[in-house]
């Protein structure tokens, strides 16, 4: 019998390899790594690890797909709690990776090395649990631990590097790159600067770059036009070097457990900005409105790793129907750890310069002094029962 593994090469998945047979009686584990744009190292890392273990080990190249869904996400302008989502919406890509590894190679268990803690083992097993694979989560299962994992490791001799770069969990893909656990629970604790590895501490220097967006998607810097994994790592590597994108928040969970997170995200910042401020030219004021709720309703499935569900079908009708407008180009000034919009420009402008301008007395048929009736009426019915509560607390 064959058991499948989403397997990165860290403390976790290794351990669960030797488990996965002592203790769930597989004969065969294999190990699957799917690329969302981790680096290169972890890559190796996997590789070597798994050639020390003797594990038949699989990578699946998953980026573009994963790009694809990224820019689905800025067309919703997708965040959680405030950051871009990036764990949450590779998960359930690699989940369908993995199974389709698994039932290729006639597996009967399909296997995990989430904590029974977090987010990603729901996101992991929204998919799996569609098939009729045995799901396996280890180190929730058998109450597992780091030290006991570590413990375990020495004790069998288990490739693991201990302690390079801290004892954090790191999770890295296209969108972003997420640090927690060891010295970061604490939540009163400033962190080192060594967690960060894609942005560098803000410096004085500016610079402005132009984003061309059609129908809501990113699609050139600065008239250079870009396939979506090379925009997302072109933007990720600039923007990261003017210190844009970082986040250190308190994070409530599926589970509510609140836990304290770090993330860089310089990309997904910038295209998340240029995004929302070319929207503030096109779109009016009512569809902008009742987009911030369909957006959140994106986010929250897609932070669910349940971008499958028919919700997010229905959302994307309504985000399809608005972004025939959105194109055009914003221009993005970086400067002090910000990608701030500085300057939008787009055909479907529902802007009127000469309406707006404090310049213009009368344009068209409509004069400045047409306000005073508005004006009159603004705030009337407040007036009234103000009056109406003034009355009786008198009497
Ligand atoms: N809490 C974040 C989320 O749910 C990040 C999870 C990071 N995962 C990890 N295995 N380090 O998206
Ligand atoms: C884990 O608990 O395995 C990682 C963090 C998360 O899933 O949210």
């Amino acid at each position: 019998t064959r058991v499948a593994l989403a397997f990165s090469g860290g403390l976790d998945t290794t351990v669960c390899v030797p488990l996965l047979e002592e203790e769930y009686g597989y004969d065969d584990v294999i190990g699957v790594t799917v690329d969302v744009g981790q680096p290169e190292s972890e890559f190796e890392e996997a590789e070597e690890t798994a050639e020390a273990l003797d594990l038949e080990h699989y990578v699946v190249d998953a980026k573009a797909e994963f790009a694809d869904l990224c820019l689905e996400s800025v067309r919703a302008n997708a965040t959680y709690q405030g950051y871009p989502l990036g764990t949450a919406l590779a998960r359930p890509v690699i989940a369908q990776a993995i199974l389709e590894v698994a039932e290729e190679q006639d597996c009967e268990g399909i296997a995990h090395g989430c904590t029974g803690k977090g987010n990603d083992q729901l996101r992991f097993e929204a998919v799996w649990r569609d098939s009729d694979l045995e799901v396996i989560a280890p180190v929730r299962e058998l109450g597992l631990t780091r030290e006991w994992e570590q413990e375990y490791a020495d004790e069998k001799d288990l490739p693991v590097e201990g302690g390079s770069g801290g004892d954090w969990s790191i999770d890295t893909n296209l969108w972003s790159r997420s640090v927690e656990g060891d010295d970061l629970e604490d939540p009163n604790h400033v962190p080192s600067t060594e967690i960060y590895d894609w942005t560098s501490d803000p410096t004085g220097e500016t610079e402005e770059i132009e984003i061309t967006f059609e129908n809501g998607y990113p699609v050139a810097v600065d008239g250079e036009e870009y396939e979506p994994v090379e925009l997302i790592e072109s933007l990720n590597e600039l923007a990261g070097s003017y210190g844009v994108g970082r986040t250190d928040m308190m994070e409530d969970r599926m589970l509510g457990l609140k836990v304290r997170e770090n993330y860089e995200h310089p990309g997904a910042t910038t295209l998340l900005s240029a995004h929302e401020a070319l929207e503030g030219l096109v779109l009016t004021q009512e569809e902008r409105q009742f987009k911030q709720q369909i957006d959140q309703q994106w986010s929250q499935k897609g932070y669910e790793g349940l971008i499958d569900a028919p919700l997010v079908g229905a959302l994307e009708g309504f985000i399809e129907e608005t972004q025939q407008r959105v194109t055009g180009t914003v221009t993005i000034r970086f400067e002090g750890g910000q990608a701030r919009p500085v300057a939008r420009d787009s055909e479907y402008a529902a802007y009127s310069a000469e309406h707006a301008s404090f310049d213009t007395e009368t344009v068209g048929k409509i004069k400045q002094e047409d306000a005073t009736g508005v004006a009159k009426y603004h705030g009337f019915q407040r007036r009234l029962a103000n009056e109406a509560i003034a009355a009786n607390a008198d009497g």
